[in-house]
């Protein structure tokens, strides 16, 4: 193809202008045509199932794919087409599964959220996925029904650089490192105790795992004090045996890091090894070194490391929890340098996290993060419109709920993008929600009234326009509270202007906005009672969902609901959306 293309162009110089236009034409044609041509369809067959695992050497139900947890990883390349044949092995209950990362342009059904893009999947049914990856970078999936992410519902989705292309940086090897927090209680009871009254909270995880692996009840690390802890199963093939990385000395490693916590932010940190960030959320970002990592729920980054120490020995990679009081071990594995034995234990300790409510530490890592100019498009330099979203801890007759401005989220029985499609509206509140909340609602110190309403209302959002969304954190229902969110969009990255403190002043916050570099990613975190500045364009039509991604709280009614260019979308699969108020409709027309 190569030469043949050069012979071309050389004749092409030698002829007139109309022929040149043709050959032209045609050799853009030929170029095109390859490059689809590379482009592949994946087909997956999975099944969901519990099973029986022990995720930190006890054993739970546990969700599982094909009788594995986590599931399987796909791996894919920009441009291919992915095709999950979904089969409900669950005996009681419907599924969904969200590509979380992946915009899903001109698929809004495969969005895989239950009530939103689709009917849940009942138990012995199948559901097709089909979608295209199109932006090369490090994703996870997960169940987006209920609490079943908590349920152990998730897996990596990596997508490679199409074929003939380049990262804009050098690795040698790579590793996939899929965070999460794990607790013993089952999902069930977490449920129910997060919606009864007098309100139980499901308090820190027994374990935070790396790709599914955690120890409960033994702190590896406790070879370094005296400690009385367990014995740590760590090696052989038990299913918490730590997953060892293994390297060779001075090379560089690419560390694809994504993290699908229920509850923790973490950080992870790999005993004298600096770090250089270069992607967040599946888009480049200006390189920048780092002692250790933190990561959100709903995040991914990749790290380079080089391996440039002492060879003869291993090293600690820690997972600490950061932003509540922790009452849970770190998370461990082990840097196994080519030819140690993979579990010699390292000589010196698990590097020393950040303290957990140091949030200067916190603020000053997530504004490192910047855009790579050259390869991230720029954010329109005005907004269509912005709303502000306040993030309140509430009740409703005495329950505990989260609500934004005084609208706490529940989902209604009929999918949003059936009845909106449709038109059918009495499937969820016609209301417009608040654009804003009132300007003196004080936000440092708990609500004066707590009480809020449910809702299932919808922003709709004009096609095509420029959106800005500023959250605000507040207190929440105790003095001197304020929690870390978050936020997750759906169908969309956005543009992170800017994170401040305390409450958004259009007259002193404004000229800090970053338009020049921001970052562009799907997940950003508000700190306690600060502000996060967000601007994207509803160029994609479909029901996008936009919410805290911590799961206790989205289930506490932690979210809202966007759509945009709904009368835009054709074919809606019918199988996606037969439910509820729409099963009353026959064939798509
Ligand atoms: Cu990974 Cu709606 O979330
Ligand atoms: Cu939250």
């Amino acid at each position: 193809m190569r030469s043949s293309n050069i012979s071309m162009i050389s004749t092409i110089l030698s002829m007139s202008p109309l022929n040149v236009l043709v050959r032209c034409l045609f050799l853009i044609f030929c170029c095109l045509t390859t490059s689809a041509l590379a482009a592949k369809t994946r087909h997956f067959r999975w099944d969901v199932g519990n099973i029986l695992w022990s995720p930190d050497c006890v054993e739970n139900l546990v969700m599982g794919i094909n009788g594995q947890f986590p599931g399987p990883t796909i791996r894919a390349r920009s441009g291919d087409t992915i095709v999950v044949h979904l089969h409900n092995k669950l005996h009681t209950e419907g599924l969904v599964i969200h590509w979380h990362g992946i915009r899903q342009l001109g698929t809004p059904w495969a969005d895989g959220t239950a009530s939103i893009s689709q009917c849940v999947i009942k138990p012995n049914e199948n559901f097709v996925y089909r979608f295209k990856v199109d932006k090369a970078g490090t994703y996870f999936y997960h169940g987006h029904y209920g609490m079943q992410r908590s349920a152990g519902l998730y897996g990596s989705l990596i997508v490679d650089v199409a074929e003939g292309e380049k990262e804009p940086f050098h690795y040698d090897g790579e590793f996939n490192l899929l965070l999460s927090d794990w607790w013993h209680q089952s999902v069930h009871e977490q449920e129910v105790g997060l919606s009864s009254n007098p309100f139980r909270w499901i308090g820190e995880p027994q374990s935070v795992l790396i790709n599914g692996r955690g120890q409960y009840n033994c702190s590896l690390a406790a070879h370094f004090s005296n400690s009385t802890s367990k014995l740590c199963k760590i090696k052989g093939d038990a299913q918490c045996s730590p997953h060892v990385l293994r390297v060779l000395p001075n090379k560089t490693y690419r560390l694809r890091i994504a993290s699908t916590t229920s509850l923790n932010s973490l950080n992870l940190a790999i005993v004298n090894h600096k770090m250089v960030l270069v992607e967040a959320d599946g888009n480049y970002i200006d390189p920048v070194a780092v002692e250790n990592v933190d990561i959100y729920s709903g995040e991914s980054y990749s790290v380079l490391i080089t391996t440039d120490q002492n060879p003869s020995m291993n090293y600690w990679v820690s997972l600490s929890v950061r932003g509540r009081k922790p009452n849970t071990p770190p998370g461990l594995t082990i840097l196994n340098y080519h030819s140690n034995a993979p579990f010699k234990l390292p000589i010196s300790p698990p590097s020393k996290s950040p303290l957990w409510n140091n949030y200067t530490h916190s603020k000053i890592f997530t504004n490192k993060i910047l855009a790579l100019e050259s390869k991230t498009s720029k954010p329109p330099t005005r907004f269509n419109r912005r709303i502000y979203l306040l993030n309140t801890q509430t009740k409703i007759n005495g329950f505990i709920k989260w609500s934004i401005n005084n609208i706490s989220l529940v989902l209604p029985s009929t999918p949003y993008l059936g009845s909106m499609k449709h038109n059918l509206k009495g499937a969820f509140d016609q209301i417009s929600p608040p654009e804003t909340f009132s300007n003196n609602y004080d936000i440092l110190k708990p609500p004066v009234n707590p009480n809020s309403t449910y809702g299932s209302s919808v922003y709709v959002l004009e096609y095509n326009t420029t959106i800005d969304i500023i959250l605000q954190n507040a207190n929440a229902l105790a003095s001197n509270v304020s929690e870390i969110h978050p936020w997750h969009l759906h169908g969309h990255d956005f543009w992170v202007l800017g994170y401040g403190e305390g409450k958004f002043s259009e007259k002193n916050d404004e000229k800090k906005l970053n338009l020049k570099n921001p970052p562009y990613r799907n997940t950003a975190v508000i700190f306690p009672y600060g502000w996060t500045a967000l601007r994207f364009v509803t160029d994609n039509p479909g029901v996008w969902p936009f919410h805290c991604h911590i799961e206790p709280h989205l289930h506490m009614g932690m979210g809202v609901i966007f759509a945009e260019g709904v009368n835009r979308i054709k074919n809606i699969p019918d199988v996606a959306v037969n439910c509820g108020l729409t099963a009353n409709l026959t064939k798509n027309t």
